[in-house]
């Protein structure tokens, strides 16, 4: 029990990281760390949960002193993508506050870390988007989080994966546990809870270069990522970096995605067309390949129809314990 590796998990108030402690806590001995406390969806372990901002380096670390985790999953950080958010908080969340970890980790003789990149850091393209291609984010938030992937390249004494997410959705069944962003921006999670209370959903844009006009995206299972970063934990066995895509490999319209909705729900779905967004790319579709290749890792539970029924499960959970959602007027 007690050789049990280490995991910290920073963001584990978050969407994912309120996941992945969950999915990892029977498996290393979880640690984990947010500036805010996490929503009173799961039972937590209060003993091994920080409230800390990553921004403040001394209380930061006492708290990495304490525990020595054999590896670290950098989830926290500023993720909604809003250009109205001042480029400052980005700066803030996303890079001095990894920026702080890392200075720290060379103090205190911590190894291995996970970071949580994205999709973002890549310029747009129409097919399926491999590592090597090419670089070139445009909102402040792909920015930041580019910076902190040349920052961990830079630090060569310590070992990294990065992870570049692409669309992640729906839940955890056991413990169930979801997304809950507030607002809430992404596609899914706001067309499953609309379609079950019968309210009209924004979709923006109609006429973009795709099968149906509307943007083509690649949703991955929450639980699709919380093994990958499982196995990623593991590959610091070969004490080598490594960055790759995770992503379902597939990509779906906005349009196919209630289509589905409507034949699971078997109702109608209100919906309507929106003005397209500034910075909405007609396609974002990753290829898979490295991933398969270097962790042996591949979507399992990513099929449309599971990651609908299973954000279901969670939409029904929220409406009938009476949680607010709120929505913003932005859907990625
Ligand atoms: N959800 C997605 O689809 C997606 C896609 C690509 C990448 N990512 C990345 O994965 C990570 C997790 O995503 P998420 O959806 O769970 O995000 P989230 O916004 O739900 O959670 C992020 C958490 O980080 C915490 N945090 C932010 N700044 C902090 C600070 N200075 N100190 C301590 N805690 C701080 C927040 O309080 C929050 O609980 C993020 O870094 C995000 O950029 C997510």
């Amino acid at each position: 029990m007690n050789n049990k590796k280490k995991i910290l998990i920073t963001g584990s108030a978050g969407y994912i990281g309120s996941c992945l402690s969950a999915y990892l806590e029977k498996k290393f001995k979880v640690y984990t760390l947010d500036k805010k406390k996490q929503k009173n969806f799961i039972k937590k372990n209060k003993k091994n949960f920080f409230i800390c901002n990553l921004l403040n380096k001394r209380k930061l670390e006492k708290i990495l002193s304490l525990i020595k985790p054999d590896v670290i999953v950098h989830l926290a950080g500023k993720s909604t993508v809003n250009e109205n958010i001042k480029k400052n908080k980005y700066y803030l969340d996303n890079v001095q506050a990894t920026r702080n970890i890392i200075e720290l980790m060379k103090k205190l003789n911590i190894k291995n870390i996970i970071f949580s990149s994205t999709a973002a850091v890549y310029a747009p393209k129409k097919n399926k988007i491999k590592e090597i291609d090419k670089l070139g984010p445009i909102s402040s938030y792909g920015k930041t989080k580019l910076k902190v992937e040349r920052l961990l390249n830079k630090n060569k004494n310590i070992k990294h994966v990065i992870l570049r997410f692409f669309n992640v959705s729906s839940c955890l069944a056991k413990p169930l546990v979801g997304e809950f962003h507030n607002p809430e921006t992404h596609l899914i999670p706001i067309s499953v809870f609309k379609a079950l209370k019968g309210d009209k959903i924004n979709i923006f844009g109609k006429d973009y270069p795709t099968k149906d006009g509307t943007c083509v995206r690649d949703y991955i299972h929450v639980k699709d990522i919380c093994i990958a970063i499982h196995k990623s934990i593991n590959f610091f066995k070969k004490k080598q970096n490594l960055t790759i895509n995770i992503g379902n490999g597939k990509g779906i319209t906005n349009r196919e995605i209630l289509l589905n909705l409507k034949k699971i729900l078997k109702k109608k779905i209100n919906y309507k067309f929106m003005q397209k967004r500034k910075g909405d790319h007609p396609y974002l579709i990753c290829n898979i390949s490295k991933a398969k290749r270097k962790i042996n890792w591949k979507p399992k539970y990513s099929k449309v129809i599971n990651i609908l029924n299973d954000e279901i499960k969670w939409s029904k959970y929220l409406i009938k314990n009476k949680f607010i959602r709120k929505f913003a007027n932005v859907q990625k």
